[in-house]
């Protein structure tokens, strides 16, 4: 008689009990229905919740904000299995009612193409979150510090710019305007930085009103046109009369729409065409801009959004790498999200899109 093969599961029942219980990360593991199935003494000991409190209960009810529920959990998304991955960073409740911030990682578990549940690690992120506020806090009294003396420079210059302290010759004249313009952008690229720190701390206040984002735009576009005409490029605008308003800040709105179609106009070849289009998408308003430069390296698609990153290609061009970050903490701070993809071969190019709640009527 063949004894091995109840021994072999008996030692993968086993292996398996100890990979749950020794895991050094909580986990959760869940039924196609969201029950819970099993719950690690990490799990435990992070949210002080026992195993017994949730396992045969909904994830969802029991622990909110869980990604739990794999989304696209159809035949078509298993396919290509890598994509359906989710690695966020949320939080999950104690049982004392705080939030714990925390880094899921969260796969289904497949058998075949059949979604059988769910497997959810997570790590406590609460060390590195206080360490990045201290971080932000820091810097952003630097810069906050730095706006003093750089007014008073600049007030200095542009008064000896202006023959107060005697006349000037033609190359002074010259060199002036070149240090007062630099200075101003110094002061632009404090003043976004620092905008972007309290966004994100939530400590901005946004002057909310009813804005006709075709309206908007157009007003964009005439702004920009001479330096489009300069590359000999055409901005076309594609947004139906009748779009619904939006509720949100206006100034913030054109900074967004700004940033990217300067990107656009700044990283394309010249003749080129860019499109800035918007529809209603249902709960939202989903806007694009689509131009035919290098569109964005791999390697780069990541970061993009984080502040003062440039990618090496366009270090021959100007810029500082803050204004995607600008628009990623405004549409964030409206409630809404920003992304980007490359157009696909032979097109080239990058199409920024972000989507802007609607207007509750
Ligand atoms: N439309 C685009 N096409 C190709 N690359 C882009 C595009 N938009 C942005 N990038 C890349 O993303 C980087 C970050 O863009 P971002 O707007 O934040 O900074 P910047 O344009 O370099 O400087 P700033 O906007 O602060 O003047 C750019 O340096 C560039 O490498
Ligand atoms: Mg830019």
């Amino acid at each position: 008689m063949d004894t091995s093969f109840p021994r072999v599961r008996l030692e993968k029942e086993e292996l398996f009990d100890l990979i749950v219980q020794n895991f050094p990360v909580g986990m959760i593991i869940v039924n196609r229905d969201e029950v819970v199935l099993e719950f690690n003494p990490a799990a435990e000991k992070m949210t002080g919740f026992k195993r017994e409190d949730v396992v045969g209960r909904n994830c969802r009810e029991v622990l909110p904000g869980v990604p739990c529920k794999l989304k696209d959990l159809d035949k078509k998304a298993l396919v290509k299995k890598d994509e359906i991955f989710v690695y966020i960073e949320g939080t999950i409740p104690h049982k004392n009612g705080h939030e714990i911030p925390v880094r899921y990682t969260a796969a289904p578990l497949v058998k075949g193409y059949e979604p059988k549940g769910a497997i959810v690690t997570f790590r406590d992120v609460s060390k590195e979150k206080q360490l990045e506020q201290h971080r932000r806090v820091l810097i952003s009294m630097f810069a906050h510090d730095l706006k003093g003396p750089l007014a008073i420079a600049g007030g200095l210059l542009i008064r000896l710019r202006e023959g107060k302290a005697g006349s000037l010759t033609e190359k002074q004249v010259e060199y002036l305007d070149t240090i007062i313009k630099e200075i101003k952008k110094v002061d632009t690229y404090i003043r976004s930085f620092l905008d972007i720190v309290r966004m994100e701390a939530g400590q901005i206040r946004l002057s909310m009103e009813l804005c006709d984002i075709r309206g908007l735009v157009s007003e964009l576009l005439s702004d920009l046109e001479v330096r489009a005409n300069q590359k000999k490029m055409t901005i076309q605008m594609d947004i139906p009369e009748d779009l619904p308003l939006v509720y949100v800040d206006k100034c913030q709105l054109h900074r967004v729409i700004f940033n990217l179609l300067d990107n656009a106009i700044k990283y394309s070849p010249p003749e080129s065409k860019i499109i800035i289009a918007c529809r209603d998408v249902g709960e939202a308003i989903l806007c694009t801009v689509e131009d035919s430069g290098t569109g964005i390296n791999e390697e780069d698609l990541p970061y993009i959004f984080d502040p003062f990153y440039r990618a090496n290609y366009s270090q021959g061009v100007e810029g500082t790498g803050i204004g995607l970050a600008v628009v990623k903490t405004i549409i964030e701070a409206h409630g809404g999200r920003v992304w980007v993809r490359n157009k696909k071969p032979p097109e080239h190019g990058a199409i920024f899109s972000f989507t802007i709640p609607k207007a509750k009527k």
